[in-house]
């Protein structure tokens, strides 16, 4: 938890108060390894531990999906195996990792710095690319990597450290981010739609996060056009998730007041840009 990012942390129930900082245990080059923020407004704790801010504390998963997330296999298995693959075979074309990064880092327009949030990061993939677009293009900038998973959280962490890129990873609900209204000049979601639970909701705390020249990018699934992916999206459903049309994403960002600047779509995979 770098210590610049401090001062733009609110707390999740009121979402327009700034924590304060109850004490700091350990703290080395500026980053926090161990400490614990409170709200001045209802003086609840949030602890910092292993440089992980846990703002949730004891709290089940609401689906199968969101389950899966915080067992400790299934974070340490993703980028090692389905990640780098996912795009290609949901794509039906090449789509390997490296296009996909550069796609979203020049749609969400890394240079213009500022606070860059990764909703849903997982193992901090498009963070790692947004901090290390931004090392690139010399802006100030923060990079936050947002999930509702522990263990995810944690492999995220690492591969931001094996790489030396300062991401600040923060354990949370993309339905009440814990920042205020206005504030983010990046947002992107690479997937975690499909598995969000409450899309309104999610999708109304990027409207009130975005920065009034700010800009979201979502990489998200789409519902399939032939029976049998009908069915096995049908399927999953049980577990949680959920594949809209492109038609019923569109009215979402309608719905949340965001406005949609641009959008493609390779097989089910759907890249949106909305402001
Ligand atoms: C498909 S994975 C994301 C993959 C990652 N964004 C990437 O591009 O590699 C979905 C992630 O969203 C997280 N998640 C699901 N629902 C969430 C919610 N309501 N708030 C925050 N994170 C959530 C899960 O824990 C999981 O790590």
């Amino acid at each position: 938890m770098d210590h610049n990012i401090l001062p733009l942390i609110t707390c999740p129930r009121h979402r327009e108060t700034a924590l304060t900082v109850e004490r700091i245990d350990r703290a080395v080059d500026g980053i926090i390894e161990t400490g614990r923020l409170r709200c001045p407004q209802c003086a609840t704790g949030y602890p910092i531990s292993a440089g992980i801010l846990d703002l949730l504390g004891q709290q089940w998963p609401g689906s199968i999906a969101q389950f899966v997330n915080v067992l400790p296999p299934a974070a340490w298995a993703y980028e090692r195996t389905w990640r780098p693959l996912a795009l290609s075979m949901l794509s039906g074309e090449q789509f390997p990792l490296e296009r996909e990064l550069a796609l979203i880092t020049e749609l969400a327009g890394v240079d213009r710095g500022g606070l860059m949030i990764d909703v849903g990061c997982s193992n901090g993939l498009y963070a790692r690319a947004l901090e290390q677009a931004r090392r690139r293009s010399g802006a100030d900038g923060l990079v936050v990597g947002i999930d509702l998973s522990l263990p995810m959280l944690q492999e995220a962490r690492q591969r931001a450290r094996r790489e030396d890129l300062r991401i600040s990873f923060i354990r949370a609900s993309a339905q009440a981010l814990p920042f205020a209204t206005g504030t983010a000049n990046v947002l992107v979601m690479g997937g975690s739609l499909n598995e969000i639970g409450d899309i309104q909701a999610a999708l109304a705390e990027w409207r009130r996060l975005l920065a009034p020249r700010g800009r979201g990018v979502m990489m998200s699934l789409a519902a399939a056009s032939n029976p049998s992916g009908r069915a096995f999206q049908q399927f999953l459903g049980i577990g949680g998730l959920q594949f809209p049309t492109l038609d019923e994403l569109n009215q979402h960002f309608a719905r949340a007041g965001l406005h949609l600047r641009a959008q493609w779509q390779y097989g089910i995979v759907v890249f949106s840009v909305v402001q």
